[in-house]
């Protein structure tokens, strides 16, 4: 038997076992060896208990902002590259291991009654997320949002625009759900981000080839705007926390926005930045008609998958599945 330093071992070990090389993150409570090399100044409560995933321009920051104004909610540190997003699963983030990640986190005061979380809404239509979440935290619970995924895709198309993305101002957003494979790589590339994430079925069988349905929650993103204290009312119930929290006395809707927003006094209210609730013109006739046909199909297995794991229907989708929308 040869006996070669550590780090020539590490280099002949992935030689012989490539396919190791990419990491997959586990709690390292979970195994009684990882425990012994763990530091003793090292905590695994330091990890989010539950995570919002998603997707992109559903009312993820809304959401966000509500529950942390749960007192025994706590969310993660800014990021100086995503700002309020972590984006760990996803990307890059993912190799700079653990300790990078639960940085993100203050150590709990009371590991029973407070709830860490994080929201990275480009976690849902990511292929690797729900297995590296999985790995990490397998207990946590998930929560997205769904609305018709045809507004979501406009709602993307004009948060490019608002950002100067040169191929969002050059094209119409026809123009871009039309665009063929034989098109420029730019143009491609924004009608995918508009169009993919939206095909809520695919991503959502994903998730539960990880997760056991009873740990995930779906929101309907529509009422999240029109009554959202109902929302938090069955998201706190959802995740069994106290003290329960009575979000009618904390939001309240602004006539100026065209949105709830939290309740600062009497008459004044906090809303969330200009970026959000965007004033934009209402979507061409034809691109409805093209988005409608785009989803039809998915939106279809949609329901179904719905009504297999018990989730209550969004109305936006019965609506559009009945032809009413
Ligand atoms: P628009 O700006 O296109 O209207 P996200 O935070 O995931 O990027 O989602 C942004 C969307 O959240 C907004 O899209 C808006 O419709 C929706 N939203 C839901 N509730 C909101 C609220 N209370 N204030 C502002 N926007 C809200």
């Amino acid at each position: 038997l040869k006996q070669i330093p550590p780090l020539e071992m590490g280099i002949k070990y992935f030689e012989m076992f490539p396919e190791e090389k990419d990491p997959l993150w586990q709690n390292p409570c979970s195994y009684k060896r990882h425990i012994e090399i763990w530091s003793t100044n090292k905590t695994c409560e330091r990890l989010p208990k539950f995570l919002v995933i998603g997707p992109q321009k559903t009312g993820t920051t809304a959401l966000y902002t509500f529950l942390a104004m749960h007192p025994t909610i706590i969310s993660n540190y800014d990021s100086s590259e995503t700002f309020e997003e972590v984006q760990f699963f996803n990307g890059h983030n993912y190799y700079k291991g653990i300790d990078w990640y639960m940085k993100f986190f203050p150590v709990p005061e009371n590991v029973t009654s407070e709830f860490l979380f994080e929201k990275s809404a480009t976690y849902f239509d990511n292929e690797l997320v729900p297995m590296r979440a999985h790995g990490l935290l397998p207990k946590a619970k998930l929560i997205c949002i769904l609305v018709n995924p045809a507004k979501r895709a406009y709602s993307w198309y004009q948060h490019m625009r608002a950002h100067q993305d040169p191929t969002a101002l050059n094209y119409t957003f026809y123009e871009i759900l039309t665009a063929s494979e034989t098109a420029p790589r730019k143009l491609k590339d924004i009608r995918n981000r508009c169009l993919n994430p939206g095909v809520y079925v695919q991503h959502l069988s994903h998730w539960l080839e990880y997760y056991p349905s009873r740990q995930l929650f779906i929101v309907d993103g529509e009422r999240l705007k029109s009554n959202p204290s109902s929302v938090m009312h069955n998201i706190q119930r959802f995740l069994h926390i106290e003290p329960y929290v009575d979000y009618q006395k904390l939001l309240r809707y602004d006539p100026k926005k065209g949105f709830y927003c939290q309740v600062l006094s009497n008459d004044r209210n906090k809303c969330l930045g200009r970026s959000k609730g965007r004033k934009y013109p209402a979507m061409e006739q034809k691109s409805q008609d093209f988005l409608k046909q785009y989803y039809h199909k998915n939106n279809i297995a949609l329901s179904k998958l719905l009504e297999r794991y018990k989730y209550r229907i969004p109305d936006w989708l019965q609506k559009d599945l009945s032809g009413q929308d």
